[in-house]
C-alpha cells in the first residue's frame, strides 16, 4: 500500500513537473522564433506596384497562357505548375524549342517577397523577371515586343481586359503591362502555413516533433541565413562557407553564382539565401537541382554551410518542421482558368 502510495506521489509529482518545464520551454522557442521570422503578409503588392482585382485577374490568364511563345506552347505554367507548387520538377528546365535552361525553376509561390529575384539576384523583381522572360530565347522565342505583342492581340479576347486593367493607359497591351498584370497576379500567391498559426501564438500549431526540428534549426544555425518570412530569401551567400559546394552536390558544371552576373571575384558562389515557404514541396533542390531530396538537401547544407554532419534524428526533425511550412495552394492558383479563344498559333 505504502510502496503504492509513494509511487502515485512521484507519478503526480512527474505530472505536475514535466508539462510545467516543457511549456516554459515552448514559450522559450516561441519567444526565439518570433525574434527569427515573421507571418506571411496578406499580399505582396507595394505603393509602387499595386495589386488590383483587374490587373490580377488578367495576369492569372496570361500566366497560363501558352501561347505567346513562338511555338504557341510554353509559357509560365510549363515551369511552374500549379501540381508542382510552382516549380517543373526538373533539375534544370526545358524551354522552347528543348532549349535547356541552365538552372532550376524556383517556385513562383510566395516568389515575390524576397528581396531580389533569381538564384543570382539578376531580377530586380517580380515584374522585372517577366519583362525580360517575354522575350528571351528560352521562356518565349519571340524575336521582338512588336511580334509579341501581335501575337497577344490575335487572341481578341484580351484588348478589352487590358483595357480595364490599365484605364488610363492610351495603350494598354504593352509589354510593361503584361509583366505589370502578371506581377500583381504573383503578389497574391502567398501560402501561410501552420507555422504562421505558430509565430501568431499558437504553441500547439506545430507537433513536438515540428518543434524539436525548429529548435535544432536554430540551435545549428541555419537561421544565420533563413530567416525572416520567407525563411530566406533575404540575403546574398555564398553557396559553399566550409567546402566547395560541389564536392557535396556533385554538380557539372560548376555554376560560378552571382560573379557571372556583377563580374567581380568577390561574388563568387554567391547566390540568393532560398526561401523555404513549401520546400518540402519542391524537389529536386539547389540552383541547378543537383540534390534530389531535402533530407539530402539539409545534410548538405548542414555540412557545406556550417560545417556540421547532422544526426539523422536531427535531419528527420529539421525535416519535418520544414515540412510545416507547406501551405495549401492559392485556389487561383490550384485551377487553370478558361483562356480567352483564338486562333491555334503556330507549333514551329
Ligand atoms: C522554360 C521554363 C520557364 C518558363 C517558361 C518560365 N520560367 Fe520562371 N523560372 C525558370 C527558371 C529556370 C528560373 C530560375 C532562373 C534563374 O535563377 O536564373 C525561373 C525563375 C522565376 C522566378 C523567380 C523565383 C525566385 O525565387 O527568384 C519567377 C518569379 C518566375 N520564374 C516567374 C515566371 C513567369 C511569370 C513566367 C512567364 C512570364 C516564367 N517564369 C516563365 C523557368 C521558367
Ligand atoms: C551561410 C548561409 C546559409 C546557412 C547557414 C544555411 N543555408 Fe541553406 N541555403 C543558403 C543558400 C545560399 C542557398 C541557395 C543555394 C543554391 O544557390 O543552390 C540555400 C539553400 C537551401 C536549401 C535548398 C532550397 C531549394 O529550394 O533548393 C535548403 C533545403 C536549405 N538551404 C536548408 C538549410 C538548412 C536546413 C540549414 C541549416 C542546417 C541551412 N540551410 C543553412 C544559405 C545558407
Amino acid at each position: 500500500m505504502i510502496t503504492i502510495r509513494i509511487t502515485l506521489a512521484g507519478m503526480v509529482m512527474l505530472l505536475a513537473g514535466l508539462p510545467a518545464i516543457a511549456q516554459t520551454d515552448d514559450k522559450e522557442l516561441l519567444n526565439q522564433a518570433q525574434a527569427l521570422f515573421q507571418p506571411l503578409p496578406k499580399d505582396m503588392a507595394t505603393p509602387q506596384v499595386p495589386v488590383t482585382t483587374e490587373r490580377v485577374a488578367l495576369g492569372r490568364l496570361l500566366f497560363f497562357d501558352p501561347r505567346f511563345s513562338i511555338d504557341g506552347n510554353v509559357g509560365c505554367v510549363t515551369c511552374h505548375q500549379p501540381a508542382l507548387y510552382g516549380t517543373d520538377g526538373r533539375p534544370r528546365s526545358i524551354g522552347v524549342k528543348s532549349r535547356p535552361h541552365p538552372r532550376h525553376a524556383p517556385s513562383v509561390l510566395n516568389a515575390a517577397l524576397q528581396f531580389v529575384i533569381h538564384w543570382r539576384g539578376d531580377r530586380v523583381d517580380a515584374e522585372d523577371q517577366v519583362v525580360q522572360s517575354l522575350l528571351l530565347p528560352i521562356t518565349s522565342g519571340q524575336p521582338d515586343e512588336t511580334a509579341l505583342l501581335a501575337r497577344v492581340n490575335s487572341f481578341p479576347g484580351y484588348a478589352p481586359l487590358f483595357k480595364s486593367a490599365f484605364p488610363a493607359d492610351p495603350e494598354p497591351v504593352s509589354r510593361r503591362n503584361m509583366a505589370l498584370a502578371i506581377g500583381a497576379f504573383e503578389r497574391t500567391l502567398v501560402t501561410p502555413s501552420r507555422f504562421d498559426d505558430y509565430l501568431k501564438g499558437n504553441v500547439d500549431a506545430l507537433s513536438a516533433g515540428e518543434r524539436a526540428g525548429l529548435a535544432k534549426f536554430i540551435e545549428v544555425g541555419c537561421v544565420a541565413c533563413h530567416s525572416g518570412p520567407g525563411v530566406g530569401g533575404g540575403m546574398y551567400q555564398k553557396f559553399g562557407v566550409m567546402e566547395d559546394y560541389w564536392k557535396a552536390t556533385q554538380s557539372d558544371p560548376i555554376d560560378k553564382g552571382r560573379a557571372d552576373v556583377t563580374n567581380d571575384d568577390a561574388d563568387l558562389y554567391m547566390f540568393r539565401v532560398a526561401s523555404l515557404r513549401n520546400v518540402a514541396m519542391t524537389p529536386p533542390y539547389f540552383h541547378d537541382g543537383s540534390v534530389a531530396t531535402l533530407p539530402e538537401a539539409v545534410k548538405v547544407m548542414a555540412r557545406v554551410q556550417l560545417g556540421v554532419r547532422l544526426e539523422d534524428k536531427d535531419v528527420g526533425d529539421i525535416v519535418s518542421f520544414l515540412a510545416s511550412l507547406t501551405g495549401p495552394l492559392p485556389p487561383d492558383f490550384a485551377t487553370a482558368p478558361v483562356l480567352p479563344p483564338g486562333p491555334v498559333p503556330p507549333t514551329k
